[in-house]
């Protein structure tokens, strides 16, 4: 038994230590390519599909249906 709980911590242990070790904080602004550089005109565009029903197939979803910026863009 104390073998296994020792297994067992010594596995939790690493878990966390390689987590924390993959995990890097958001980047305070999206990658802009150095071919493609950002516009004020294209930051409109994708806000405008992104939000954009017609582009399903009866114009009822867009990508905030699913991906709401309310709850961080996730997908649920
Ligand atoms: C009907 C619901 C739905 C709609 C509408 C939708 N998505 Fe998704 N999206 C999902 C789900 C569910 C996943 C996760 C799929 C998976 O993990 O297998 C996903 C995954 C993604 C991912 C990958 C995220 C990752 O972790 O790699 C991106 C990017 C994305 N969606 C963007 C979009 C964009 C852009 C649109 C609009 C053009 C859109 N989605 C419309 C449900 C939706």
């Amino acid at each position: 038994m104390k073998k296994f709980l020792f297994l067992a911590s010594a596995w939790a242990v690493w878990s966390v230590a390689s987590l924390a070790w993959s995990f890097e904080p958001l980047p305070d602004a999206p990658p802009v390519p150095a071919d493609n550089p950002m516009s004020a005109a294209k930051v409109a565009l994708g806000q405008q599909l992104y939000f954009d029903k017609r582009l399903s197939v009866d114009g009822t979803v867009s990508c905030n249906s699913c991906h709401s910026v309310m709850g961080s863009g996730t997908d649920n």
